[in-house]
């Protein structure tokens, strides 16, 4: 909170980022890879209470993917096994996320994911449904085409049911239907590690969406990588299509 943070005149109001290179920076120091994703989480815990004390008020982390699951079977169960245990230190996070008055929303599918988990996942989106200041999405177990099909679904559920006339079907209703609804598009998408691909991240939201990238692994990402993105930001010239 005492860190010396930089005024900016715009500020986004989304942030989405893609937590990669775990892996890789584990690697690179002769350690499992479930050490990089250990040390990965810490990352995302410092730079989610950095964006807050910016004064960010959306943001999502992509935690895991859709096909993530296609991994050797240990470290499918080596990030399970993490987010449980990050989200078992509950009490400690209740604190943090008064302070900031964070809100936790997990984004993805619910359907395959361990039944322990599912239940430590609604417990913390439970405890932190009374704040409004900050909005955290983590995406797990999540797929932009995933998050498009269910949308579709649940609309084609409702024409079938005469709930909704096909006219009905607008943009502002499949907006409403993804996991996101009611919250603003990422304004600026960050994907580390040197990768340039969205890799099924925000499919739908991601349309008008800036991009920064950079070779940074994510356990290294800093405070300091924030204020270059932010800085960056305010050169941006959005147009939207328009002039
Ligand atoms: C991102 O780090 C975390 C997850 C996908 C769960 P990676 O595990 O993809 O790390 P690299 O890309 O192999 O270095
Ligand atoms: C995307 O990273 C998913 C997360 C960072 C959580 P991946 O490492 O899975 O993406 P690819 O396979 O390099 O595209
Ligand atoms: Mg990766």
């Amino acid at each position: 909170m005492e860190k010396n943070i930089p005024k900016f005149d715009v500020l986004p109001q989304h942030i989405g980022f893609i937590m990669d290179g775990n892996g890789r920076w584990a690697k690179m120091r002769g350690l499992e890879r479930s050490a990089g994703h250990k040390e990965g989480a810490l990352t995302f815990r410092r730079i989610g209470e950095y964006c807050a004390d910016v004064g960010i008020k959306y943001m999502t982390f992509y935690a895991s993917s859709t096909e993530n699951w296609n991994r050797p079977k240990s470290e499918v169960l080596a990030l399970m096994k993490l987010f449980k245990e990050y989200l078992k230190e509950g009490d400690e996070r209740i604190a943090e996320n008064d302070i900031r008055q964070m809100r936790l929303k997990f984004i993805g599918e619910r359907d395959n994911l361990p039944k322990d988990l599912l239940k430590l996942i609604e417990k913390a989106e439970r405890e932190s449904a009374k704040y409004d200041k900050v909005t955290v999405n983590i995406a797990l177990n999540y797929g932009g085409r995933a998050e498009i099909t269910h949308a579709v679904k649940e609309i084609s559920k409702k024409v079938k049911s005469g709930v909704l006339s096909v006219d009905e079907i607008t943009e502002e209703l499949v907006n409403n239907h993804i996991y996101t609804a009611g919250q603003p598009d990422p304004d600026i998408i960050v994907r580390p590690s040197g990768e340039f691909r969205l890799s099924n991240f925000m499919t739908w939201q991601s349309a008008y969406s800036e991009f920064w990238f950079s070779d940074v692994l994510w356990p290294d990402f800093s405070e300091d990588d924030v204020n270059k993105i932010l800085e960056d930001y305010q050169k941006r010239n959005r147009r939207f299509g328009g002039v």
